[in-house]
């Protein structure tokens, strides 16, 4: 059979990510070029500085993927753009370089949503998983435990109701003056600290809920700081990251396993920035394996966004003939599974 080649393109938030992606599972190229060093002096990322440094990397960046995996423009298959949910400014200069690309090229468009990109990352890095099974999306916009029915057949259990995860480890990350992404910073100092040395909240909702949410751990970890501020008392740095993180961990691995076992599959995935976590994927490995459930993770550049998910993603539409036309237009809040056929 003929392999098909897919150009992808994620700029959704503050990364610039071309890639080359053949059979919808080899990575011939993936180029990320980071703007995290432009945002850490505001401690986040600000849109309007995201969108025009994204204008000034996209073709720089869609010309190494190309240069780098070997492959001319005209050997693409098709093109796959994220379009939502991000920063509407950020999506919009991936989608219309996106259809320019299309138009010049007379191929085919394929939309992405950005969090079915991140499931994606999980067929790069496991060649042999294919649904159903349960995945994980934690990020930074982001807390879903996602049922994989099939490629393109997604079904949310459970969601966060405030703070997404990531979101959570950057505001923390503030508070303890770590600097921005918070996510990596907190992983690092809790590997020096005690997890049990502070027991912060774990939320539960009544009955199946598998919902999330983060924003009570959030405010007991600012009160427990300010708590020791005020009265002069040194703060243990690694001891409230590692509490603080194992909290997290905690309610995201339960969760998790919670979902397969309802679902009755065999396999849990785990996708987003926060998926590189290396407490939830050490305890994620652990707590499945004893409950039964293989656990995979993509490695960790594949966590964080990149386009590779994007042309992933895109493979799997383009087999099924799911494409778009050139009125494709940014969608900031898109749901899960919106974009395909006889869903949302
Ligand atoms: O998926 P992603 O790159 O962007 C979004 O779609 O949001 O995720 C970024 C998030 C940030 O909140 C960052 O702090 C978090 O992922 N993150 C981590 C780690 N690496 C990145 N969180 C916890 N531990 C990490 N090692
Ligand atoms: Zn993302």
């Amino acid at each position: 059979m003929k392999d098909t080649i897919i150009l992808g393109i994620e700029t959704s938030c503050d990364e610039t990510s071309a890639a080359v992606v053949k059979n919808g599972r080899e990575v011939l190229s993936n180029i990320i070029s980071s703007q995290v060093d432009l945002h850490a002096e505001y401690g986040g990322v600000v849109p309007e500085i995201a969108s025009r440094k994204h204008v000034e990397l996209i073709i720089p960046v869609i010309d190494s993927a190309l240069n780098q995996a070997g492959i001319a423009l005209d050997e693409v298959d098709g093109i796959a753009v994220t379009y939502g949910p991000g920063l509407v400014g950020a999506l919009l200069v991936g989608v219309s370089a996106a259809k320019a690309i299309a138009a010049a090229l007379d191929k085919p468009l394929i939309k992405v949503h950005h969090i079915e990109g991140h499931i994606a990352a999980n067929y790069i890095t496991h060649l042999d998983l294919v649904p159903p099974y349960v995945c994980l999306v934690a990020s930074g916009g982001h807390s879903h435990i996602v049922y994989v029915k099939d490629y393109l057949e997604l079904d949310v259990l459970g969601r966060t109701r405030d703070d997404a995860a990531g979101e959570a480890f950057d505001k923390i990350a503030r508070v303890l003056g770590l600097g921005y992404p918070g996510g990596p910073a907190i992983d690092k100092q809790a590997k020096l600290g005690d997890p049990k040395a502070i027991r912060f909240p774990r939320v539960n909702f009544p009955g199946e809920s598998l919902d999330f949410s983060f924003s009570g751990l959030k405010t007991a970890v600012i009160n427990h700081v300010n708590h020791a501020r005020q009265v002069g008392e040194a703060l243990n740095i690694p001891d409230i990251c590692a509490s603080f993180q194992q909290a997290v961990v905690d309610v995201l691995v339960d969760h998790t396993i919670k979902a397969a076992k309802a679902q009755n599959v065999k396999a849990i995935g785990l996708a987003g920035g926060v998926a590189a976590n290396s407490l939830l994927r050490e305890n994620l490995a652990r707590k499945a394996k004893k409950a039964g459930f293989e656990a995979l993770f993509p490695t960790p550049v594949l966590c964080t966004d990149n386009a590779a998910m994007i042309a992933s993603a895109g493979y799997y539409s383009y087999m099924a003939q799911e494409f778009t036309d050139l009125t494709l237009n940014a969608v900031p809040s898109l749901q899960i599974g919106a974009g395909h056929k006889g869903q949302g």
